[in-house]
């Protein structure tokens, strides 16, 4: 496997930095750039004892693990630094940490609005594009390397309940392909991965309980899709998607919701 337009690390190593690895999508990217033998920094905040666990089990290792609040823009830029120190830079950066919040603006006042259209933004849309920015310069100056940002179906078809959600992930689109313009002369290459539901700890309440039927019958497919095929696109394009893929969004949704 080669990783195109990329840098190697030393000895030709390829390495990926992976925030909320923890549990969820971002552990099962973990799972699958590790047995491509990539080696991997991940990034934890609160589920960080099970990233450490993670760190570990991985084959390929030593692995690294960074911890902290992706919100402040000191603790990002701490972050930041660990996760590029920890093997002398990293070649991929998968954007997958964020937060869902409902939100619904029939119900809240202006004020409970307002807060969580900040907290959702800072976290879905101000970290990604922060530590883009800080990695794409990097890698640029090392010869090139790879953005893999972790969207959803909801940027194309609406949050009701949550807008700002949805408002999050169309920017983090509309950013990732920004860069890909601003970044292809300089051999780095940036993509979207854009999920439906996925079965994973934060949504099983949901796609698991009483609702669970309903969404399933909103997926030609029958079923709700798996972290691990989310994470077999990314390792697509964290390491053999073609050059000219640069800027695309691979919609992961059963079908669910389709663009033309
Ligand atoms: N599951 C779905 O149905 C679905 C559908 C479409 C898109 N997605 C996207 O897929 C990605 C992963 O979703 P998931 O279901 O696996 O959710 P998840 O289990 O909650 O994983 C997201 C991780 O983001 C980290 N995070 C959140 N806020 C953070 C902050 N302020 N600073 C640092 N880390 C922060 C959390 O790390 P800690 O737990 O360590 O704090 C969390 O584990 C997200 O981008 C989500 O929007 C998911």
């Amino acid at each position: 496997m080669t990783i195109s337009g990329a840098a190697g690390g030393s000895g030709g190593e390829r390495r990926a930095f992976i925030t909320g690895a923890g549990r969820g999508i971002g552990r099962a990217i973990a799972t699958a750039l590790a047995a491509s033998g990539l080696r991997l920094v991940l990034h934890a905040r609160e589920h960080a004892a099970e990233a450490s666990a993670l760190r570990v089990e991985l084959p390929g290792g030593p692995h690294a693990l960074v911890t902290g609040d992706l919100t402040h823009a000191e603790e990002l830029r701490r972050v930041f630094e660990e996760a590029w120190g920890a093997f002398g830079g990293f070649d991929v950066l998968v954007n997958n940490a964020a937060i869902y919040e409902e939100h619904s603006p029939l119900e809240l006042d202006a004020d409970a609005f307002q807060a969580a259209w900040a907290r959702t933004l800072a976290a879905n849309l101000d970290a990604p594009a922060l530590l883009c920015h800080l990695a794409a310069r990097r890698m640029a100056d090392a010869g090139g390397g790879r953005l893999v940002n972790v969207s959803s179906r909801g940027a194309f078809r609406g949050e009701p309940t949550a807008p700002a959600y949805a408002a999050s992930k169309a920017g983090l689109n509309a950013m990732t392909q920004s860069f890909a313009k601003a970044f292809a002369p300089r051999n780095v290459l940036a993509f979207v991965v854009a999920p439906g539901w996925v079965d994973t700890e934060r949504v099983a309440p949901i796609v698991r309980g009483e609702r669970g039927e309903a969404i399933r019958q909103d997926m030609p497919i029958g079923r709700v899709t798996t972290a691990d095929e989310v994470a077999a696109v990314v390792r697509f394009l964290a390491t053999d998607a073609p050059a000219s893929m640069t800027g695309a969004i691979v919609d992961v949704n059963g079908a669910s919701y389709l663009r033309t």
